[in-house]
């Protein structure tokens, strides 16, 4: 989604600005621009549709637009298609005003009439151009009067930055619903809606919360509330290397971000197990909560949600407790049934899922008890929720989440585990195979990695096929779901996962001759069941590539045109085997139709609109 950063210093602000942008590019966006004051009384505006490097030409990589403060921006499109005029930063009619924001102005019908009965021309049509508009429209010299007035006529969810030609030696930064982040320096100061943006040149950062308004100068950081009352912002410290956020040799973040998986299965899992037992030392759940619990809801978008049906199953068996699976979108608008007696778990990436937050916003309103397993430290869900397990795998930069699917499937086992165990649902011997499978993951994982050149192999068989199934039956169809969303993300190969028994009742229609199906089949119990589907699909002419492990190889070899298989672990904790093949088959795929991996098209990162 759209990107924002400010800078305001002694530097020459565009090139760093630029940067920032750089930083901002994976989260997806369609045209960029950037705003500086000057220092001759004007604000000088460049955007342009298309790649950043259209803007870094158009300003000579910042240095034909000089000056010392000004705002960056990416744009994905919501308002208004993708076009020049339709990027930020908006200005407003008579040039006082230069604005980026993100999110969505819900209300700017309403207020766009208004503005035009007052003799307001607009450029674009965005719903942001009515902020900037309404600045001007509202401004009285008094810079900060002037942002709560407007905060009063907008509704919607928003981060803004905003610049007044007036006033050149500030900016205004405003929070509802959106990240923002200002990064704090010696001689400068920064805003962001992520920390990549700023980790260059600080690490010291303050997480702006709702409906609160920052100043930023040269000199500092003012935070304020709505009523204009200051507020007391305690710093963080960002403790991640910035070479965590680069490709390091490698051609694409989403191949970095795969083969990272061990390492950050091993950071999540290792340091919570302490002499073969889970310790959970960061969970704030008291012992009674947890043995309290009577039905268990996870609530999440995209691929998080795929972690969320895989534990279905899991907790299910581990807890013998009712789990439910929802998808974000729909938990807040489907009147829940959640009690006091209900956790939620919330899984995001981000932390900053907008229909997520939402979700997790209602469920703590009707009185559930959250916990949240998030990735990004310091984010709005993690510090809205009432409990917070992190998965520690570090910045994912790819749009399609590969390692940090891994690590949220690695705090479920945990969480899976420890409540079994409080709860007494667990024998010592069960628990303690798990716990010996659990430490052997990692370099699992490093043996199908290394012979990753066995899936390229199959993908360059594969790739110029226009359908693609995958089909499964209980946790392998949930990978199934997993794998044909990074496929379809990366790929634009059109693809659908099936429960495989469901196949017969409509979706086998669209089986002939050259359909690939996807047959997953890691589970003895199911292997048969399974089998009986691939060989109806066989027979009506799909090419068939089987996923399988190591044990049921030889059998499943006999039927499918292809196998990949991986090493044979504990059945809970095949999830976390079986989805790497997966995620290589649809990077190698896509490579080999020359898609731009680490940016698929109308894709975000973290998708903070609804
Ligand atoms: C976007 C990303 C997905 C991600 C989903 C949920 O669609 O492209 O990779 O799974 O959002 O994001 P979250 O940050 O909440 O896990």
């Amino acid at each position: 989604m759209c990107g924002i950063v400010g800078y305001v210093g002694q530097e020459q602000a565009s090139p760093i600005l630029l940067d920032g942008l750089r930083r901002l590019e994976y989260r997806g966006y369609d045209s960029a621009g950037v705003a500086v004051y000057d220092g001759q009384g004007g604000i000088r505006v460049v955007k342009a549709k298309g790649r950043l490097q259209v803007l870094s030409d158009l300003t000579q990589e910042g240095t034909a637009l000089p000056g010392t403060i000004g705002l960056g921006h990416t744009r994905w499109a919501t308002h208004g298609e993708p076009s020049d005029v339709n990027s930020h930063p908006h200005m407003s009619q008579r040039g006082k005003f230069a604005v980026v924001h993100n999110g969505i102005i819900e209300n700017y019908m309403e207020l766009r009439e208004f503005l035009e009965n007052q003799g307001v021309t607009f450029a674009s049509q965005t719903d942001t151009e009515v902020v900037a508009q309404l600045l001007e429209y509202c401004y009285n010299g008094d810079l900060m009067a002037t942002v709560q007035k407007v905060l009063h006529r907008i509704r919607g969810a928003y981060a803004l930055g905003i610049l007044c030609r007036d006033q050149p030696d500030v900016l205004v930064a405003v929070r509802k619903d959106s990240p923002l982040i200002l990064g704090l320096g010696e001689g400068f100061n920064l805003l962001a809606s992520d920390v990549t943006a700023l980790i260059r040149y600080t690490r010291d950062v303050v997480y702006m919360d709702d409906n609160e308004i920052a100043l930023l100068s040269t000199a500092g950081v003012q935070v304020f509330d709505a009523y204009l009352q200051p507020v007391d912002k305690e710093p963080q410290r960002v403790d991640w290397e910035i070479s965590a956020a680069e490709k390091g040799g490698y051609e694409h973040f989403m191949f970095k971000e795969i083969m990272e998986q061990p390492k950050a299965f091993r950071d999540t899992v290792f340091p919570r197990i302490v002499n073969n037992r889970v310790v959970l030392e960061d969970l704030s759940l008291t012992p009674e909560e947890v043995r309290d619990i009577d039905h268990i809801v996870i609530i999440a978008c995209g691929s998080s949600y795929h972690v969320g049906m895989v534990s279905k199953y899991i907790l299910e068996k581990l807890l013998r407790k009712p789990v439910e699976v929802a998808l974000a979108s729909e938990f807040r608008y489907s009147d829940p049934f959640v009690t006091e007696r209900t956790l939620c778990i919330v899984i995001s990436q981000s932390g900053e899922t907008i229909d997520t937050l939402a979700a997790m916003r209602e469920a703590k309103r009707l009185g559930a008890k959250v916990l949240a397993i998030v990735n990004v430290v310091g984010s709005t869900i993690a510090r809205e929720a009432d409990h917070v397990l992190y998965t520690w795998a570090g910045p994912e930069i790819a749009v399609a989440t590969t390692k940090a699917y891994s690590t949220q499937l690695a705090v479920m086992y945990l969480v899976g585990l420890y409540f079994a165990d409080l709860m007494g649902r667990i024998d010592s011997n069960t628990y303690d195979a798990i716990v010996c499978e659990l430490l052997r993951i990692p370099s699992k994982m490093e043996s199908i990695l290394e012979n990753k050149e066995h899936i390229q192999y199959f993908a360059s068989i594969y790739f110029n096929h226009d359908s693609i199934f995958f089909i499964g039956r209980n946790i392998d169809y949930a990978i199934g779901l997993e794998g044909s969303l990074k496929l379809k993300e990366i790929s634009y190969i059109h693809s659908e996962a099936y429960a495989a028994g469901e196949l017969k009742h409509g979706t086998i229609s669209l089986v002939e001759d050259g359909t690939l199906v996807v047959a997953l089949a890691s589970y003895g119990q199911l292997f048969e069941k399974l089998m009986s589907n691939v060989v109806e699909v066989k027979s009506r002419g799909a090419d068939v590539l089987g996923l399988t492990t190591q044990r049921l190889k030889e059998s499943m070899e006999k039927t499918v045109d292809a196998t990949m298989a991986v090493p044979d672990t504990h059945p809970m904790l095949l999830p976390s085997l079986d989805v790497i093949p997966m995620q290589l088959f649809a990077y190698y795929v896509a490579l080999m139709r020359g898609c731009d991996i680490d940016k698929p098209r109308n894709l975000a990162k973290s998708v903070t609109v609804e």
